[in-house]
């Protein structure tokens, strides 16, 4: 996506052909700070630490690791490593696992002296995937914001509300939840968008508001709390979200706190929408509350708030006391009879097992 004059991916490959970099979005939206990775290891902490983050963006940078892993030994033993490695990063985005399973099982048939350059090409194929498959849900979503606004008044909006950033920073370009966002303000039809603060680490205040500003899509910031009562006011036309992991019958995980929008919409009568590429799906897994593994990050990021004083500069400061105790589960499961429909680049499925087998019976178990 365009940011000033230049169009940027999240991820791509340095002009020297070999090392990667990638938009450290820590930094954001304070500052537009581009990184260069030169090994495996380099990847493995911006995954870990969030410089990159985002279910499709975390497997793609992964792939990436691979092959800055292979330029250095491409050795069974190393593919495997790298494989280990990248995957301990983080728990539950299921595209982690997707990416380096795609990438291991390319490789590993190959003479370690072909190995290096395949995993250049494989990955950079992956990324271009991923563009792909958020063009399609774009498409796909965008039917669906057009049948709401058909219902309206002229010149009345569309009132999205979206969790998070499964926006064009959480994926290499469009995202997965914005991608028919951005479409259908392309179109002409107005929307506006609620966007949740995300707390603990705000990417709905620090990353889809950037992103929604830079485009010039209409939106307000809300707290985490907010939602229930909008709907209830009948401000919320529907719900937008992405998710890490989605199991084969449905259930929804996501940033915690999409289960309690999940909940308040289906009270309200929302229509509560989830954007997926299928590398998303788990076809392993059917119940997500009890089987997708639960990341849970540093009690730090709940106890401290981080921001940008006057003067610009960057200060965290404690917001309970010194001797509280905090917990911080990163996601949540929302089951799949909450969720409307899974807008997938193939089309829009019913979260059920019946739903996602018919629209890929060649995955399905
Ligand atoms: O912890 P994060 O920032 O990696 O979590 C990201 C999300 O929860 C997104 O909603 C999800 O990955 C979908 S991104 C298209």
């Amino acid at each position: 996506m365009k940011v000033g004059e230049r169009h940027y991916r999240t991820i791509w490959l340095n002009e020297d052909r070999w090392s990667v970099d990638l938009i450290d979005q820590r930094k954001l939206p304070h500052e537009f700070v581009v990184v260069n990775a030169q090994s495996m290891a380099d990847i493995a902490v911006a995954i870990r630490d969030m410089w990159v983050r985002g279910a499709p963006l975390i497997g793609v940078a992964a792939a990436y690791g691979v092959a800055l892993q292979m330029r250095v030994d491409a050795s069974d033993a190393s593919l495997d490593e790298a494989w280990e490695r990248l995957n301990e990063t983080r728990p539950t985005a299921i595209n982690l696992r997707w990416a380096l399973d795609a990438m291991r099982a390319y490789l590993k048939p190959l003479p370690p002296a072909e190995r290096a350059d395949a995993a250049y090409a494989k990955a950079a194929e992956i990324a271009d995937e991923d563009v792909e498959l958020n063009r399609a849900i774009g498409r796909n979503g965008l039917e669906i914001i057009r049948e709401i606004a058909a219902r309206k008044k002229p010149g009345e909006k569309v009132n999205i509300l979206t969790h998070c950033n499964a926006g064009w920073l959480a994926t290499v370009d469009y995202g997965t939840a914005t991608a028919p966002i951005y479409l259908a303000a392309e179109a002409g039809i107005p929307v506006h968008v609620y966007v949740d603060e995300t707390r603990p680490r705000n990417q709905g205040a620090f990353l889809t508001a950037w992103e929604l500003a830079g485009h010039g899509v209409p939106h307000t910031l809300i707290v985490d709390n907010a939602g229930g009562h909008l709907m209830q006011h009948g401000e919320v036309d529907m719900v937008i979200v992405g998710t890490d992991r989605t199991t084969a019958q449905g259930d929804v995980c996501n940033k915690i706190g999409t289960y309690l929008k999940a909940l308040a919409a289906q009270d309200n009568g929302v229509p509560f929408y989830v954007a997926l590429p299928s590398p998303t799906i788990d076809w392993t897994v059917n119940d997500g509350v009890k089987e997708i593994p639960i990341e849970e990050r540093s009690p730090d990021e709940v106890s401290l708030v981080a921001g940008r004083d006057e003067d610009g500069s960057v200060r965290s400061v404690r917001i309970s006391p010194e001797a509280t105790p905090a917990a911080n589960p990163a996601f949540d499961v929302t089951p799949a009879r909450l969720v409307t429909g899974l807008i997938t680049e193939r089309g829009v499925a019913k979260a059920s097992a019946e739903g996602l087998a018919k629209l890929f019976p060649d995955r399905a178990r």
